[in-house]
């Protein structure tokens, strides 16, 4: 049995639970990371570009193939199985088995012969921070299928395919960062995505520093709608500049049109134009190895965040001024759609575990909640083992 699987407890958990539910030993064990986003947030439905990294915690599946068409799932954290036909996809309870069910939906419409499997689920990647517990999930889930059905793998259509199950079956009509980097994500790099012709390219992470995920613990509450309603103000933005997308208007074109379009509508489009010109920049400061100024444009993507686009909160806003605040922290921002989740701090590596503690320590006296502090690595993308 390689490595990858054996030292991992979350996937020895899966696969104990295997037995434990169906009897015999899986013959197949998924590994699907979450993610985090160093910078280019709300970008990725505007066409442009984002700057993410596959984390070091994943969903795993131990899984065994079926003869026949049905999926039977269970989740270790929510404790609870789901089973299905691929013949009745339509929805039901449990809610999370909606991934699945939509992954086989889209995978049927593209023509692909599935078989059915059993699969037990288990994950460390926290639901609803922000790390984007569900599209890990979904792409384990196709990886599953993959593994059992033998299709051709391309990450950029089975990215596609993972975003196309979050409209058709959560309502969320969210961008491609996040399957995107699950589906292509290389170890020990960040990723940068062109989110309009899907390219992937390795962005070298500072040397020295620690990439350290901040939880504030405050579930996204609200996050679909206004997530949606901005994604609406966006697309009318690009109409006012007859563009296809915002990614096509520059920062001088922005600057130029304040007072033509509504206010907000104006801040809203402000938020994405700069936030593109910031990754670029991002990417020069990491290919030049210029941490200090990565760090400044995570800071500055923050308070886009927060003052033009609106979607930070006050514990977001606080747990990345008291990370900027510590030693050895070039900088700090919120990560992922916002409304709560996670932030992200681009920190000294010798300075990380203290940096964890002090916020901890200051995030708790003002808010009353510990928060979850920790370094990340750069993992590799969604992948599979045959045991
Ligand atoms: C969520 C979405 C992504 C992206 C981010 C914000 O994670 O799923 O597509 O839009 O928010 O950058």
């Amino acid at each position: 049995m390689s490595s990858f699987i054996a030292s991992n407890p979350i996937s020895s958990l899966a696969q104990r639970e295997f037995v434990r539910h169906f009897g015999a030993k899986s013959s197949i064990i998924v590994r699907s990371p979450g993610r985090v986003n160093l910078i280019g947030e709300h970008t990725d439905y505007n066409d442009g570009f984002v700057l993410p990294l596959a984390i070091d915690r994943s969903t795993w599946l131990a899984v065994n193939p079926r003869a026949d068409n049905r999926v039977r799932l269970y989740s270790t954290d929510f404790k609870e199985s789901a089973e299905f036909s691929l013949t009745d996809l339509k929805s039901d309870k449990p809610e999370w088995a909606e991934y699945a069910k939509g992954v086989a939906e889209q995978l049927l419409g593209e023509k692909h012969a599935l078989r059915g499997f059993d699969a037990v689920i288990a994950t460390d990647v926290p639901v609803g921070a922000g790390l984007s517990s569900s599209a890990s999930f979904s792409l384990g889930i196709t990886r599953a299928f993959h593994a059992v059905s033998g299709f051709t793998w391309d990450s950029a259509s089975m990215a596609r395919l993972c975003q196309r199950v979050e409209k058709a079956r959560i309502g969320v009509n969210c961008g491609i960062m996040d399957q995107l980097i699950i589906a292509s994500a290389e170890e020990g790099q960040a990723m940068q995505l062109d989110c309009r012709s899907l390219a992937t390219k390795a962005a070298p992470l500072p040397v020295g520093y620690a990439v350290v995920i901040l939880d504030t613990k405050k579930s996204r509450t609200l996050a679909g709608s206004a997530y949606n309603e901005r994604r609406s103000q966006c697309e009318a933005a690009a109409k006012f500049f007859g563009a296809q997308a915002l990614r096509d208007v520059s920062v001088a074109q922005i600057t130029a049109a304040q007072g033509q379009l509504d206010p907000l509508i104006w801040r809203r489009a402000r938020h994405v134009v700069t936030e593109n010109d910031r990754v670029e920049q991002a990417i020069a400061a990491m290919h030049a190895g210029d941490a200090v100024k990565l760090g400044q444009l995570m800071n500055a993507s923050h308070e886009s965040l927060r003052a033009d686009y609106e979607v930070s909160c006050d514990e977001l806003d606080e747990i990345s001024a008291l990370a900027r605040l510590q030693p050895g922290c070039v900088g700090a921002r919120m990560t992922g759609a916002g409304f709560g989740g996670c932030g992200v701090a681009l920190v000294k590596t010798e300075n990380a575990t203290a940096l964890a503690t002090v916020v901890a320590s200051g995030y708790q006296k003002r808010f009353g909640v510990t928060p979850a502090i920790y370094v990340t690595k750069a993992s590799a993308g969604v992948s599979h083992e045959k045991q």
